[in-house]
C-alpha cells in the first residue's frame, strides 16, 4: 500500500517509516524538518520525501495514497503554551484541512495522532473513550477539536480514526527527553538524581514510541468496520503508572541515583489512568511489544552506548521546546 505519513522525521514518525517499509509499503513522508539534525541515530528515509509544511499540502500530493497517517504537530503542552495560535493553526486547522483534501483525493483512510492527554484530570481513574474530556491545554484542545471536526467527514468512502495515544517513552532515532520516562532516566544518568517535579502521585498511561508506530500500521491493516470513525485509546491497561513508580524503575536500573522531589509543578493537575479494552476488542491481534521495564532497559542501554551526558541533558538537541524556540521562523515562513 502507499502510505502518506506526516511528521515522519519526528520521535514516533521515524519509527513509523521503518515499520511500514519493513511491512513492504511505499511511504511518502511530509515533514517541515523542525528537528532536522536532532537525531542521534540515522533514520530510515521514505520513498518520497516532501519537505513541506502540512498547511500547504495539496490534493495532488496525496494522489494514489491508500492511507494518510497524520502525526505532524506541535507535539506537547509547553510548546502549545509558547504560541497557542500556532498550535491551533497546525494541530487543528491544518489537520482538518488535510482530512478534507484526503477525502477529496479519494484516500479511503485517515489516521489521526490523538492523545490521552485530552482526558486531563480524570474524574475517575479508569477512563475510557466514552468518558467526558477535560482538556487542560491548547495542545489537548486542538486534538479534541480535530476529532470532532474530522468525524463529520466520515462516510462510506472515507474512514477517519483517532488514535488516542498514551504518553510515549523509549528509544527512537530521533530521541526526545521531554517526556516523563525519558526525562527521569536522562536526569539520573547525567546528574545521579531522579528529579520528579510533582509529588510523584499522578497517574500516566505509558507506551513505547515504537508500539505507537506499530499501532498506526495495525489501524491501516484493520477491517474498515473495526476503525471507521472510531476514537480508540492506544496503550495497555497494565501500562498505567504513577510517576513515582517510574522513578522506582529508574532506580532499579541506576541504583546509585537518588530520587529527588523538586515540587516545581506543585500538585500536577494532569492525572489520568486510562482503560484500553476497546483497543483489544477492535484490534484483537494487536499486542504491545514493550512494557515499561523492557523499554527502559533498552533506552538505558542506548544512552550508555551514546555516552549521554549533562551536556546532552542541558542542550537543545533532545528537548523539543528548546529546539523550536530557535527555529520558530520555519513555522512563520
Ligand atoms: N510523544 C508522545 O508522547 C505523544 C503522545 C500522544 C500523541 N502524540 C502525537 O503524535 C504525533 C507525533 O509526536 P512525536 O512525539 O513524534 O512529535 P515530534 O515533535 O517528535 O515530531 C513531530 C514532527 O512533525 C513535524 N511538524 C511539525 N509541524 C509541522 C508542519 N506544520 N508541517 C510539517 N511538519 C511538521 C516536525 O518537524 C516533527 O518532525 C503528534 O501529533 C503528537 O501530538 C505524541
Amino acid at each position: 500500500m502507499r502510505m502518506f505519513v506526516t511528521g515522519h522525521r519526528g520521535y514516533i514518525g521515524s519509527h513509523l517509516v521503518d515499520v511500514l517499509k519493513q511491512e513492504g509499503h511505499t511511504v511518502v513522508g511530509c515533514d517541515l524538518g523542525l528537528f532536522r539534525g536532532c537525531n542521534w541515530e540515522p533514520i530510515v528515509e521514505p520513498d518520497v520525501d516532501l519537505d513541506k509544511d502540512v498547511r500547504t499540502v495539496e490534493a495532488s500530493d496525496l494522489d494514489g495514497s491508500d492511507c494518510v497517517m497524520h502525526l505532524a504537530a506541535i507535539s506537547n503542552d509547553p510548546m502549545g503554551d509558547l504560541d497557542p495560535q500556532i498550535t491551533f493553526d497546525i494541530n487543528r486547522d491544518a489537520s482538518i484541512r488535510l482530512a478534507r483534501i484526503a477525502k477529496q483525493a479519494g484516500v479511503p483512510r485517515f489516521l489521526f495522532a490523538g492523545s490521552c492527554s485530552i482526558y486531563g484530570q480524570g474524574e475517575k481513574l479508569d477512563l475510557d473513550e466514552g468518558d467526558p474530556l477535560n482538556p487542560l491545554t491548547a495542545y489537548a484542545r486542538s486534538k479534541i477539536e480535530t476529532e470532532e471536526a474530522v468525524s463529520k467527514l466520515a462516510d462510506a468512502n472515507f474512514s477517519p480514526a483517532y488514535l488516542r495515544n498514551a504518553t510515549a517513552y523509549g528509544h527512537s532515532p530521533v530521541l526526545r527527553i521531554d517526556l516523563v520516562v525519558n526525562n527521569l532516566l536522562a536526569s539520573a544518568l547525567s546528574y545521579g538524581e531522579i528529579r520528579i517535579m510533582s509529588d510523584g502521585s499522578p497517574w500516566r498511561p505509558l507506551i513505547h514510541c515504537r508500539d505507537i508506530a506499530r499501532a498506526f500500521a495495525a489501524f491501516a491493516a484493520a477491517p474498515k468496520e473495526a476503525i471507521h470513525n472510531q476514537a480508540i485509546n492506544v496503550g495497555g491497561n497494565a501500562e498505567n503508572y504513577q510517576v513515582r513508580d517510574v522513578g522506582d524503575q529508574v532506580q532499579r536500573l541506576i541504583p546509585s541515583a537518588k530520587v529527588v522531589y523538586t515540587g516545581e509543578v506543585g500538585a500536577d493537575p494532569r492525572n489520568y489512568r486510562v482503560n484500553f479494552d476497546k483497543l483489544s476488542r477492535h484490534l484483537p491481534d494487536f499486542k504491545l511489544q514493550y512494557n515499561l521495564v523492557s523499554g527502559m532497559e533498552e533506552l538505558h542501554r542506548k544512552m550508555v552506548e551514546h555516552g549521554f551526558s549533562k551536556k546532552d541533558f542541558e542542550g537543545d538537541q533532545f528537548v523539543r521546546l528548546r529546539t523550536l524556540k530557535g527555529r520558530f521562523h520555519l513555522l512563520n515562513a
